[in-house]
């Protein structure tokens, strides 16, 4: 990880002066019980109960959440969506290919803007690293930035929902091995996963990925990394795979999709090399036959479908910490 990204972790501030969450940048920094916390909310949310969920309708029925997404997305968008909706907010999503940045009004105009609408939550997506961490030193204070991706360096509430799901599936961290693999020199939810992972007391981190995807001295983020991916799977409890960022390479740094799929690929035997009852996630977007064979991504052990899902409960934990709304029974 590069020295900027360091100080952009170590200069930011997200919680307030009583640790209140007030924005959501980073996993970094943020002590166990705070990700508890949101967890614990989290399962309140995913209770399926009519006469509950429609308790959580009114915790942010004066809200209104914008959905500020200048990179494309499926998932966190329209989880987010779903999420701000369900506890009663008024959610706009901006189509940014229509805005006014287009004509040359910076980002941080975009949002005052927006603010002067009586914003209260930021949802930010943006290819360049640091939008989200910018805007939310610009803000004041009754206004809430989530980062939903920003570059290559971190992406939050998708870690969130990882966690959420592995614990709902696995129980206790201290008891599991995890494997991280693929392109981790491209990607912002293996930072945010390592760092949640450590922060909840995660038995063992491996990354897996040929030398040419790996950040240099990756192993000063406490993990151990392996260019062997059937070495690395060895008694692995849960695998998370990760997409290929072609996007995002510069020069060839894999020797071609078939080779990529053939060292790297995670497929059926592969997959015998972890513990019986290891389970497989991806954050999506997959590419099948390049990253994952389609028999493991549909398989019993798949836990795919499930962290698009949970994504939704997890992201109402969010908008409700940061307006200081927990459900009931949530501690
Ligand atoms: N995992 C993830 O961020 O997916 P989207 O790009 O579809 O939001």
């Amino acid at each position: 990880m590069s020295a900027e990204l360091r100080s952009l972790h170590a200069s930011q501030s997200q919680l307030g002066a009583d640790g209140q969450l007030l924005h959501f940048l980073t996993v970094e920094g943020l002590h166990k019980q705070k990700l508890l916390d949101i967890l614990n909310s989290a399962r309140q949310f995913a209770v399926s109960d009519p006469k509950v969920k429609k308790q959580h309708a009114s915790l942010l029925d004066s809200h209104t959440v914008v959905n500020l997404f200048f990179e494309d997305s499926t998932r966190t968008r329209t989880t987010f969506e779903i999420a701000g909706k369900r506890l009663g907010a008024s959610v706009i999503n901006l189509n940014t290919a229509r805005l006014s940045t287009k004509k040359g009004e910076t980002v941080l105009d975009t949002v005052r803007t927006l603010e002067a609408m009586d914003t209260d939550i930021f949802v930010v997506r943006d290819s360049a690293s640091g939008t989200a961490h910018l805007i939310a030193r610009h803000v004041p204070a009754h206004v809430h930035i989530i980062n939903a991706g920003d570059g290559r360096h971190a992406h939050p509430t998708q870690a969130m929902l990882d966690m959420f799901t592995i614990r709902e599936s696995k129980g206790d961290f201290s008891q599991l091995r995890f494997a991280i693999v693929g392109d981790i020199l491209h990607s912002r939810v293996a930072r945010s996963q390592i760092a949640a992972l450590q922060i909840l007391g995660a038995r063992e981190i491996r990354v897996i990925a040929p030398a040419t995807l790996l950040p240099t001295e990756i192993e000063r983020l406490g993990v151990t990394a392996h260019t062997d991916m059937d070495e690395g799977l060895t008694d692995v409890d849960v695998v998370m795979m990760l997409r290929l960022q072609l996007e995002r390479m510069e020069g060839q740094l894999i020797p071609s999709s078939q080779e990529y799929f053939r060292c790297y690929g995670l497929n059926q035997d592969r997959l015998n090399r972890a513990a019986p009852d290891a389970v497989v996630m991806h954050p999506g977007p997959m590419n099948r036959g390049l990253e994952i064979a389609s028999d493991v991504a549909d398989s019993e052990r798949s836990l795919i479908l499930s962290q698009v899902k949970n994504g939704i409960a997890v992201r109402m934990a969010i908008m409700a910490e940061l307006v200081g709304m927990r459900p009931k029974g949530s501690s």
